[in-house]
């Protein structure tokens, strides 16, 4: 029988562990399929010397079953980041954010050499622009970028939690921009990252996936 979705990010989590280099610090991402990730990695956790976590829930799991966490500052470079992705093309440009890491996320990915991208067949797109795209933004800035949005053809909401705004782990929150067809990742990257009160836009396309570990149905890996 097919393998379900929790199954497949299993599959994809344990796959990620040939990536590691051993004794070595691993870059760490966000959500459910790096949860397992770091299930998988905790039993190699002897032969590595620790992680650089992309948000207070992986520094939490991560320190719960024994792996150090580091600052980002206190490392110069990262060989691999693992994370997975809303969305990803066959280019590796992604969607991210769905967890509300995205700016932590991006900070650590530009520490590392390599990308590693894991998910499940159904982040596989042909363009981005299907999963709404989440923004953090500066709070006095939401009604500015929400217009400079409309203007392109989007629909930004303001994400919320428990009926509030969601404050994100770096005390600002998240637009999550609906109909949007980002046909030039990299171009678009750059031009909203300009706007004024963008933290960070959720497109990686400077910081694009170099391999991604695909789990399907079927219970294979694909790689590309
Ligand atoms: C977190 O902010 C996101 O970028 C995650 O990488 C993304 O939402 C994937 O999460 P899941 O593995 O839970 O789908």
């Amino acid at each position: 029988s097919p393998l379900t979705q929790d199954e497949l990010k299993a599959l994809v989590g344990q796959a990620a562990l040939q990536y590691v280099v051993p004794g070595g610090i691993v870059g760490v991402g966000t959500g459910s399929t790096v949860n397992k990730f770091i299930d998988a990695l905790a039993g190699m956790k002897n032969e590595i010397s620790g992680a650089v976590s992309s948000s207070v829930a992986s520094t939490e799991r991560l320190k719960a079953l024994g792996i150090a966490v580091f600052d980002a500052n206190e490392v110069e470079s990262l060989a691999v980041y693992i994370d997975g992705a809303d969305e990803i093309d066959r280019q590796g440009y992604m969607v991210k954010g769905g967890g509300a890491a995205l700016t932590r996320e991006k900070i650590v990915a530009a520490l590392a050499s390599r990308f590693v991208c894991i998910v499940d067949e159904s982040k596989l797109v042909p363009t981005l622009g299907r999963f709404p795209l989440p923004v953090e933004v500066i709070p006095m800035a939401v009604q500015h970028i929400t217009r400079r949005f409309a203007a392109l053809g989007g629909v930004a909401r303001l994400r919320l939690k428990d009926g509030q705004p969601l404050v994100t782990d770096n005390g600002q929150q998240i637009l999550d921009v609906t109909g949007l067809s980002i046909k030039d990742p990299s171009a678009f990257e750059s031009d909203v990252n300009q706007w004024p009160g963008v933290v960070t836009v959720g497109v990686f396309a400077h910081q694009k996936a170099s391999v991604c570990l695909v789990g399907t149905a079927q219970g294979m890996v694909k790689t590309f």
